[in-house]
């Protein structure tokens, strides 16, 4: 595994481990001994950067990470968020609260279930338009000054709220939807540069579809939230099909497989992108963490982005410019 830096000094692995799709989002959670082991296991592998959520599960997930890694802090990079709860508790859309008094009862609860004094990066989720970048990120250095976060981080987040943001309190990492299938945020790479702050790239498989691994037979519960992508849906396999040929094509020629290449091409575009992949098989937590070793020169890199500015593609999930 390699290692980049987000930000100023934060150091993670080059490929992070996504943890939300153990208990949200995919169906029936995995239980929590089944959590731990892929934790374990991606310990193994050389992954030190792990990514959780208040709102997944909701609390479950953030103590799955919490008593999988209980052992070995100082040696990981926790990621975690606050800021939003889902319009009927467990499912459905996030309704962003960015209130001080919410977000004060939140670090008490993640701390606890994460079973840490300090949260290494702490992302708000979602913006709240009702409350202004500033007086969140004040709170943050608050939080900091108080030693309950040493990094903070925002999730979907644009130039404008970033900026004023990281003016009161340095911003470490942002957390954006980034993959081959929804490439928008690359308008935030000038930003990112000019005040060094990271990128860790959220769906960076686009959920999975760019392994090639799917395909019009392939069936989703309604509780997986694949079941309701673009991406997987059987006519836009079609539609998808230059883009999984691309990938093909690459991975033949780089002796590698196709989600590799998705995400290998985004870590050799950036010194500071990181995506964060999920998954809920030992296996593929492998195959994605040897993604670090591979190399993209800058002109592949730029054939890509070439072919991919001109291809045929279908939207994702909620489109490539929203969350
Ligand atoms: N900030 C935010 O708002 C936000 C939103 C969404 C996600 N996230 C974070 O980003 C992480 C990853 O995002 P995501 O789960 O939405 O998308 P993703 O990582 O692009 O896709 C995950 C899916 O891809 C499949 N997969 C993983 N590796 C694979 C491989 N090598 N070959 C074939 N299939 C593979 C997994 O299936 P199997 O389990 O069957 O392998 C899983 O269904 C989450 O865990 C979460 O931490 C953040």
């Amino acid at each position: 595994m390699q290692y980049k830096i987000l930000g100023k000094d934060l150091k993670v692995s080059s490929i992070g481990m996504g943890c939300m799709g153990i208990s949200h989002a995919y169906g029936k959670p995995l239980t929590k001994k089944e959590g731990i082991y892929l934790i374990h296991k991606a310990l193994d592998y050389g992954y030190n950067f792990f990514d959780t959520a208040e709102v997944y599960g909701p609390y479950i997930n953030e103590e799955i990470v919490g008593e999988a890694l209980k052992n070995h802090h100082g040696k990981v990079v926790i990621a975690t968020k606050f800021g939003v709860k889902l319009e009927d508790g467990s499912t459905g859309m996030p309704i962003a609260n960015a209130k001080s008094d919410i977000i004060r009862k939140s670090i008490e609860g993640s701390l606890k279930r994460l079973q840490v004094d300090c949260i290494d990066l702490y992302y708000q989720h979602r913006i709240d338009p009702k409350i202004a970048p500033e007086e969140v990120a004040s709170l943050m250095a608050d939080l900091i000054k108080e030693g309950k976060i040493s990094h903070w981080g925002i999730s979907q987040v644009d130039e404008i709220y970033l900026r004023r943001a990281n003016a009161i309190c340095p911003v470490t990492a942002i957390q954006n939807r980034y993959s081959m299938m929804a490439r928008d945020y690359e308008k935030l790479f000038p930003v990112l540069e000019e005040l060094n702050i990271g990128f860790v790239a959220f769906s960076p498989m686009a959920n999975g579809f760019l392994s090639g691994k799917y395909d019009k037979n392939t069936k989703f519960t309604t509780d997986d939230y694949r079941s309701k992508m673009p991406q997987f849906k059987a006519d836009n396999i079609d539609k998808n099909k230059d883009l999984i040929n691309l990938l093909a094509s690459i991975a033949e020629e780089k002796k590698a497989t196709l989600a590799q290449i998705s995400m290998a091409w985004m870590i050799n575009k950036k010194p500071y992108i990181v995506p964060i992949p999920g998954t809920r098989k030992a296996e593929r937590l492998q195959e994605n963490a040897k993604t670090s070793e591979i190399k993209l020169s800058k002109q592949e890199v730029k054939y890509i982005d070439e072919v991919l500015a001109k291809i045929n593609m279908s939207e994702i999930f909620l489109g490539t410019k929203h969350d």
